[in-house]
């Protein structure tokens, strides 16, 4: 059965979109997101587009501020430092990847944490490891909001997710911990790597390689999440050799229109709920 990002994305906007007229129609100002785009990076510019046109859709104020890709470090600072002192701003994003000359950390942790709904700043994730309330990076955030609307199956199973970076694999593998899984991250230097995915209920793939995830690397029945987005010889793809696992996967979500829609409904949600705990 296929994991259908695109409704799931669907139900959690209609969701936001409501929320957002019952607070305008009481007299209350909109929500509204900030994206900083630093370059020309041709993914950035789908992402944001792609992120503007769904606060459009859910009644939320989006202002893109893209910059040359000639800024100073030190003026992307101070560009942060005033947008989170606007009042009206819940949402504060910087879209990464930043140019090499900035340094991407100091740039996310400048950014105030209670904006950062992109919950890629160190406060936010330190509530998440420490099981505390903040904003989730959206993407495994989305993963959870998406295997629960299939009802799938998460406590005393076990999960694997391919991948350790900081905004995907190490916490997805926390939300997975969270909801009760036994759970194994594998990387580049696992060994073995056919014989721990094969155990898995649940196997989430951040990999980055199109066609990595094989038939034989999967448990019959399993539920297999791909947030790989790659591009072979028909376009976009994902990580997981789809036309073969899918045969015998219990589950499995689509590139595109799994996992990627999510990541920007619950980017919208983080803004509401940010916008919700200021009025
Ligand atoms: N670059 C790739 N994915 C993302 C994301 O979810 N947020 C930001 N800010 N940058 C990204």
């Amino acid at each position: 059965m296929i994991l259908d990002g695109k409704i799931v994305s669907k139900n959690i906007k209609d969701s936001i979109k409501n929320e957002i007229d019952t607070y305008i129609s009481l007299g209350n100002r909109k929500p509204k997101l900030v994206i900083v785009q630093v370059g020309e990076v041709m993914a950035s510019n789908i992402y944001v587009k792609n992120k503007i046109k769904a606060c459009s859709y859910v009644g939320m104020d989006a202002e893109h501020i893209k910059l040359s890709e000639g800024i100073s470090e030190e003026e992307l600072l101070n560009i942060i430092i005033q947008l989170n002192k606007n009042d009206e701003i819940d949402g504060l994003i910087v879209q990464l990847p930043l140019p090499k000359h900035i340094n991407e950390d100091k740039i996310i942790n400048m950014i105030d944490s209670s904006k950062d709904v992109d919950g890629f700043g160190l406060l936010n994730k330190g509530r998440l490891f420490s099981g505390l309330n903040g904003f989730k990076c959206a993407t495994p955030y989305g993963i959870i909001k998406l295997l629960e609307f299939y009802n799938i199956d998460f406590k005393g199973k076990q999960a694997c997710v391919i991948g350790r970076s900081n905004i995907v694999g190490k916490p997805m593998a926390i939300m997975l911990l969270d909801k009760h899984c036994t759970v194994t991250i594998c990387h580049s230097r696992t060994e073995n790597l056919k014989d721990i995915t094969k155990q898995a209920d649940i196997l989430v793939s951040a990999v980055g390689k199109a066609k990595f995830v094989s038939v034989d690397m999967v448990k019959p029945g399993a539920t297999v999440v791909d947030v790989g987005m790659n591009r072979d010889e028909n376009g976009l793809c994902g990580d997981v050799d789809f036309e073969n696992v899918e045969k015998i996967a219990g589950y499995i979500s689509p590139v595109p229109g799994g996992v990627g829609p999510l990541t920007i409904a619950m980017l919208l949600s983080n803004t509401l709920e940010s916008y919700k705990n200021k009025l």
